[in-house]
């Protein structure tokens, strides 16, 4: 068999992991033939790949980013200079020129909404899900989740000193697109003291009571770790300082957290995803998304993780002791 990997959507940690995860037990196991497309779906279009023998396959398991590179590229969505171009029949005319018995999809939910669509087409398609938002349904985890969060409560824990410090709000915006996984695991684990998440929304005045409140408990200083999904940080920090009378100061990590090295969780999720990818290549049940469910590997059908987003529940255990502990969660 001969199988074409690619990563598509925006990178992070344990891609090419996954990628080595995928390569070498297809190789190595099966005695599959694997190349590597350049730049997600892009690449497909213009076939733009690369081989992956053992030695390209080598040294990638700790390495950030995605060394097939990576795009946005939509194939199914209208082209927007007008001709509305459909490129379905561009794909098939390079998986099959490609001669490829099946293309592993690498991505987080746009990839695998398209990866369906490759599949719809009557092509083979495997998906593997990849985000450091943690939002992909059908899946407990993702990769590069466990790294995201490790470095932004890093970053909550370093801006504990100026808080504390300087007796100031500092407001803390971290990724997550419009789910709040990011934010609600390192708010906690970095001790933020108030916790704004997209699916809670929030209300300021209860924000403000918060953080006054804890000036009567001799802690006249907060960290306020707000989730970008929210679109509203320097907002919230301008209306924190208006109605606390207190020095506010904000910070948005941005993309740091979606770089480097991934953790070893990441790792070992990505190798296990991965080589679960090529016994289903080999069993030959396509059109799936290998998953994580209770710690075991598995797969659900790609037609059922389509078009879904998974957010952080309201009942979240973590939302709940944190609420018992005194955090709050602006609501
Ligand atoms: O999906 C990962 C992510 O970093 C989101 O957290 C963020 O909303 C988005 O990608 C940013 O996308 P881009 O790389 O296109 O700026």
């Amino acid at each position: 068999m001969k199988i074409g990997i690619l990563s598509s959507g925006g990178d992070c940690p344990g891609i090419n992991a996954a990628i080595r995860g995928v390569g070498k037990t297809a190789l190595t196991h099966f005695g599959m033939d694997v190349i590597g497309i350049k730049s997600g779906f892009q690449g497909l279009l213009v076939r733009d790949f690369m081989p992956l023998d053992d030695k390209a396959l080598s040294g990638l398991l700790n390495l950030g980013g995605t060394i097939l590179g990576t795009s946005r590229e939509k194939p199914f969505k209208k082209l927007l200079d007008g001709n509305g171009e459909d490129k379905s029949q561009i794909i098939i005319d390079s998986y099959r020129k490609l001669k490829l018995d099946c293309l592993v999809c690498i991505g987080g939910n746009g990839t695998q909404k398209t990866a369906c669509k490759v599949s719809q087409l009557g092509l083979n398609v495997i998906g593997i899900p990849k985000t450091i938002d943690n939002d992909i349904w059908g899946t407990d985890v993702t990769f590069g989740f466990d790294t995201a969060v490790a470095i932004a409560t890093e970053a909550i824990d370093r801006l504990h000193s100026t808080a504390s410090s300087h007796n100031r709000v500092m407001v803390i915006e971290l990724m997550g697109h419009k789910a709040g996984w990011i934010t609600l695991y390192a708010g906690m684990a970095g001790g933020a003291d108030v916790i704004l998440l997209p699916e809670l929304g929030f209300d300021i005045k209860k924000i403000n009571k918060a953080i006054l409140d804890r000036i009567t408990k001799g802690k006249p200083y907060s960290i306020v770790a707000v989730a970008e999904g929210l679109g509203l940080e320097s907002r919230i920090s301008r209306m924190i300082e208006d109605g606390t009378g207190l020095e506010t100061r904000e910070t948005v990590l941005g993309y740091v957290q979606r770089g480097g090295s991934p953790s070893a969780f990441d790792r070992n999720l990505s190798t296990r995803l991965g080589g679960y990818a090529t016994e289903l290549i080999a069993k030959g049940e396509f059109g799936k998304m290998v998953s994580l469910k209770d710690d075991k590997i598995t797969s659900v059908p790609l037609e059922e993780v389509s078009g879904k987003v998974k957010l952080v529940p309201a009942s979240h255990d973590l939302i709940i002791h944190g609420k018992r502990m005194g955090i709050s969660f602006g609501v």
